[in-house]
């Protein structure tokens, strides 16, 4: 028995769905490069990719968006159980508890079949954006605004969080961060929801399990931590300061560093070319020359080691710069990662194994029992 802790450097499945080489800093999706994507396809056609593991064809990407669009409206019982949340909820806490809810209204949650999982899979692709826009609407103490069947993901998500239909140039960056941030082989988040369809659960519970494992600032959590960190920062002439600090004090740089990834990750690299001219159109450019201050200072101390910008780090000035709040960046992780989740558990559940991994047991054997009058 080989013991890995972390799982560092252990292959548990085999995939076709996302090659990461972390030397050379490469992603592609079912073999197309993240780059091309990222210029070319919608969030849409990437997720048909990765459920299908091949481009769709015109009428089919038609068809598949009519589907989804068709499936973005919630039920009045979930419209009113939005608005039932305690308003100081976190937004992941609330996502985490609406997706897991959606189960209770679907008759066949359970049906194990391959086309009941993609119906499930689509549902929840198709009805998270309106579980977050809702929520924080509902925070906000503002009207809820019910979806636009006739747009996209993106559009149709930031229609409802403003109540204004975004601009042409908002909703493709939109789009690009949703496609970025879609699937990344077997992360935190992807693996815990393997875990659970291994067992033959349902998909509603893979992806709960996915959002609470999401959630966490090593994970899905670090964007909302980089734009705290730049908040707190405030003037690149600090930075240099703020970061020598972190590094003197071993604390861990948001936005920073990868399992995989020992060079770029190259989603921050299409990140920060988009990053910076979102933010020269919002007036957040200040914003953007501090993130890129941070990584002219961690390049120099810490590049050595590997250690370099990771997705988070420019979708933080992005998102920031599109107007959302910082506690929506991890939802928003959530709302693109669940095609990849999804996407995961459909191609693994084709030749299931339960994942049940050993453990080294270091505690004491053949202890004698002393009844409890005795200790
Ligand atoms: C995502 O896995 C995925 O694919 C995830 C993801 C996806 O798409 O699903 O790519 C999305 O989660 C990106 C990562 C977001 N998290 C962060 O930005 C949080 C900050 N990053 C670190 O916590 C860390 O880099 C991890 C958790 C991402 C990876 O850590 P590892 O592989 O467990 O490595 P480690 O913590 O053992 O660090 C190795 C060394 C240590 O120094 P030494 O003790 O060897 O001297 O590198 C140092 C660490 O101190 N280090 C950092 C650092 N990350 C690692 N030092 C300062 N700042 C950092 N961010």
């Amino acid at each position: 028995m080989q013991t890995d802790i972390g799982l560092v450097s252990t292959v548990v499945a085999r995939s076709s769905l996302s090659f990461i080489d972390g030397e050379k800093g490469v992603l592609e999706y079912v073999g197309y490069d993240i780059d091309d994507l990222a210029r070319n396809s919608t969030f849409e056609e990437t997720t048909f990719l990765l459920w299908h593991q091949r481009l769709p064809s015109h009428s089919e990407l038609a068809d598949f968006t009519a589907r989804v669009q068709s499936n973005y409206d919630l039920s009045d019982a979930m419209w009113d159980m939005i608005v039932s949340l305690p308003r100081d909820a976190s937004p992941m806490h609330a996502l985490r508890t609406l997706t897991s809810a959606l189960a209770l209204e679907d008759p066949n949650a359970d049906d194990p079949s391959e086309e009941a999982n993609e119906r499930k899979s689509l549902a929840m692709l198709a009805k998270m954006p309106a579980l977050i826009a809702g929520f924080d609407r509902h925070r906000k103490g503002l009207d809820l605004v019910r979806p636009d069947t006739s747009s996209s993901i993106a559009e149709s998500f930031l229609y409802m969080l403003t109540g204004e239909k975004p601009t042409q140039r908002m909703a493709r960056a939109m789009d690009i961060c949703l496609i970025l941030h879609a699937d990344h082989g077997f992360n935190a988040s992807t693996f815990a929801s393997l875990v659970t369809i291994s067992t033959l659960s349902d998909m509603y519970s893979a992806v709960t399990t996915a959002i609470g494992t999401l959630k966490g600032p090593l994970h899905g959590g670090a964007n909302q931590g980089v734009m705290f960190m730049l908040q707190e920062i405030d003037g690149i002439e600090n930075a240099e300061s703020f970061i020598m600090d972190k590094l003197t004090r071993k604390d861990k740089v948001m936005g920073f560093g990868h399992r995989v990834y020992k060079s770029v990750d190259p989603r921050a690299t299409y990140l920060k070319t988009f990053a910076e001219g979102i933010a020269q159109d919002t007036g957040n450019i200040d914003l953007f020359n501090i993130s890129k201050r941070i990584e002219e200072i961690m390049d120099r101390e810490v590049g050595a080691k590997g250690i370099y910008p990771n997705v988070d780090f420019y979708s933080a000035t992005t998102y920031f710069s599109l107007g959302l709040d910082l506690d929506l960046f991890t939802p928003l992780f959530a709302m693109s990662r669940v095609s990849g989740w999804t996407a995961h558990c459909l191609e693994y559940l084709e030749d299931n194994r339960l994942i049940r991994p050993r453990c080294d047991y270091v505690g004491p054997h053949a202890k004698e029992y002393v009844d409890i009058s005795q200790r």
